[in-house]
């Protein structure tokens, strides 16, 4: 086996990481499932959600693939024997299963930006999502977005993910803030920016048992755990790394940007009058089209704020893909750039079913939204729950060392968060999947 590959510096790790977790689950979903579930109240729960359950978990995984250096399924064997693979195997099919859909938006995403830079979808806004979300079209800007993750990740850790990701995070946060002090002057941004962040506390209440599982759920898609992403990236990392400082610069940064993409999508709607409450998957593509087609420097609008939802598309692909990569170039004595091509091959032929039309204009395919109201609801809350059992009670003591490793710590804030895992994440993910199994089946 060749010698394993590490992040050249903490920064890299840093930055890759945060890349990962700012993705379509920021931009995109945040905005979307906050107007679902009834604005401000959803983020509420899902700061919550992240500051509690997340962020614990965050340094669970953290713990287990540093204490290994291995991937994702190498590692529970290596801390807990064969038996233990299994964890790392339902985190490598959440992963490949919610990254199938993925890919699958981050192509609509292409075909928006290239949309905005040709004027495409400006004489008919409302029709275009149809045009492009599905059928021939959609299966070749999935490709697309694909072969560009692809490539990056065939370069490898140092010299593909650690390079690409020092780029685009930097430019993602740049161009957000721009963004958002020009929605700021639009004639929406105080009806839009109150909805977001003035919470109803009676529908609050009302509506925990749908909000919480959404919000949790939300929670961990947004720091990419349960795919086993941060048990990877970790486990290119040092031992002189503070793994719980590291933990908190990404979960704020991830907040960060998930609010400023708040402030940027709801001014827009309400400058534009639509009702952020009706919206879902295609409206918010919709929505945001129609209002660049109304302004008057709309293209370069379009361009920058598509192009933004790109790169931060990528950044997190890539961290699903090399998930994959990882486990296989440690078990078999093949090239990481012929593993990469074959786990882009695997994940074109995942992601077909999520661009069949099912007749439902103006709304992705049936199939799309089956796979992530499964994805949310029960995959990542039942990865994340076995990650937590085993770090809380299989590892224990010896997670607690690990997570001191490298920080000033005298066991104190470490003996804290083993006691959250064990109780406040645990019983958290419990209501959540309880809750979950209810919204997906009854
Ligand atoms: N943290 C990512 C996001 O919020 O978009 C979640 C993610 C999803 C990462 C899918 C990677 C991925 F392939
Ligand atoms: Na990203």
């Amino acid at each position: 086996m060749v010698e394993r590959e590490t992040w050249a510096t903490r920064v890299g790790f840093l930055v890759a990481a945060i890349g990962s977790a700012v993705g379509l689950g920021n931009l995109w979903q945040f905005p979307f499932k906050t107007a679902a579930n009834g604005g401000a109240a959803f983020v509420v729960f899902y700061l919550i959600a992240v500051t509690l359950i997340g962020f614990p978990a965050l340094l669970a995984e953290f713990v287990v693939g540093r204490r290994t250096h291995r991937n994702v399924v190498g590692a529970f064997e290596n801390l807990g024997g064969r038996g233990w693979r299994v964890i790392g195997a339902v985190a490598l099919f959440t992963g490949f299963w919610i990254l199938s859909y993925y890919n699958v938006v981050g192509g609509w995403v292409l075909r928006y930006l290239l949309g905005s830079a040709t004027g495409a979808y400006f004489g008919d806004p409302g029709g275009y999502f149809n045009a492009v979300a599905s059928g021939p079209e959609a299966i070749a800007a999935q490709a697309v977005f694909l072969a560009i993750s692809v490539g990056i990740v065939a370069l490898g850790i140092e010299n593909g993910i650690e390079k690409a990701t020092k780029v685009m995070v930097p430019s993602i946060v740049i161009l957000m803030v721009a963004l958002a002090a020009w929605a700021f002057t639009l004639g929406g941004a105080a009806e839009g920016i109150r909805y977001f962040l003035s919470p109803d506390v009676d529908s609050l209440l009302s509506n925990a048992g749908s909000v919480v599982p959404e919000a949790v759920g939300q929670a961990f898609f947004t720091l990419s755990l349960g795919m086993g992403i941060m048990i990877t990236y970790a486990s290119y990392v040092g031992e002189d790394d503070s793994l719980p400082v590291d933990g908190g610069v990404i979960v704020v940064s991830n907040t960060l940007i998930g609010v400023l993409a708040g402030l940027v999508v709801f001014p827009i709607l309400f400058a534009e009058g639509i009702d952020p409450a009706t919206g879902g998957p295609a409206a918010l593509f919709d929505a945001v089209a129609s209002a660049f087609a109304n302004l008057p420097a709309g293209r370069i609008l379009g361009v920058v704020f598509f192009g933004v939802v790109a790169l931060a598309a990528l950044s997190s692909a890539i961290s699903l893909l090399e998930v994959a990569v990882s486990y296989a170039t440690d078990n078999f004595n093949v090239s990481r750039p012929t593993l990469s091509a074959v786990s882009g091959v695997v994940l074109f032929l995942l992601g077909l079913p999520s661009t069949l039309d099912t007749g439902d204009p103006g709304g992705p395919s049936a199939w799309f939204v089956w796979f992530d109201a499964l994805a949310y609801n029960l995959l990542l809350p039942l990865s994340v729950l076995l990650v937590v059992v085993f770090v809380g009670w299989v590892l224990g003591w010896n997670a607690v060392a690990e997570l001191r490793e490298g920080t000033s710590d005298s066991g104190t804030l470490a003996t804290v968060w083993l006691w959250t895992l064990r109780t406040v994440v645990f019983f958290g993910i419990i209501v959540t999947l309880y809750l979950g199994f209810q919204t997906l089946f009854f």
